[in-house]
């Protein structure tokens, strides 16, 4: 008998591609720019990082309305992400919480983090090369590291202990995207920006999507809808 090999316990990132007007698309590059002008927390970035919107006082594009077409097709692709992992979207509200821009210019990135206060999050790419860096996804449970270590360690990728990476020993991934493509992922997923490539002015767009229960009736593990929320 031939032995059966299992994966279990994946990670499911959908990328797709969202098409806006050249002239919306136009738009929202300008007025990121305009942000980046503006900028309310300058020293927040070096040279060696990206201009993260959020971080300069810019973090509620969903607020601006010529962003609305883009966030009309990102809702359309979270449905589609969550049929891919067959759960149903009726018993949900969804709420952006933050989104903003990122600006990426030569060997400029975004250090590793994640996002602990949200449900899901995406990096939609506004305007990108080829050659741009692209997100890079690091594993932090990795289920099959029993040589603690040894996935992300450079001397054993330098001694040639892993043969060759596959699905079963990989830790850290890197997503390749277009310009006008999304990747969307569970927000706390560790993630970054590839360090070391050469960005052409690479601009991306990213939010944080709450999720609550349309109805907590019986429902123990959702938060609970906002309407029955109080502030006090
Ligand atoms: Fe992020």
């Amino acid at each position: 008998m031939t032995n059966k090999i299992y994966n279990f316990f994946p990670l499911t990132i959908l990328k797709s591609k969202i098409d806006l007007a050249n002239t919306t698309k136009d738009l929202m590059i300008k007025r990121i720019f305009d942000m980046e002008k503006n900028s309310k927390n300058k020293f927040y970035k070096n040279e060696k990082s990206s201009w993260t919107g959020d971080t300069q006082g810019f973090e509620f594009l969903h607020k601006n309305n010529e962003f609305d077409d883009f966030f009309l097709e990102v809702k359309k692709k979270i449905l589609e992400y969550l049929e891919v992992i067959g759960i149903d979207h009726n018993l949900l509200d969804f709420y952006i919480q933050r989104s903003w821009a990122t600006i990426s210019r030569g060997k400029e990135n975004i250090a590793q983090h994640k996002h602990l206060q949200s449900h899901l999050s995406f990096a939609y790419y506004l305007k990108k090369d080829s050659t741009d860096a692209n997100l890079l996804l690091i594993d932090e449970i990795k289920q099959n590291e029993f040589l603690p270590g040894s996935f992300l360690s450079p001397t054993i990728s330098q001694k040639g202990l892993i043969k060759k990476r596959n699905i079963s020993n990989t830790a850290a991934i890197i997503v390749e995207a277009q310009e006008d493509e999304i990747v969307i992922f569970p927000s706390k997923t560790l993630h970054q920006t590839q360090p070391e490539v050469n960005n052409n002015e690479r601009i991306s767009l990213s939010a944080d999507i709450f999720i609550t229960s349309k109805n907590s009736e019986n429902l123990e593990h959702l938060v609970t809808p906002f309407k029955e929320w109080k502030n006090f």
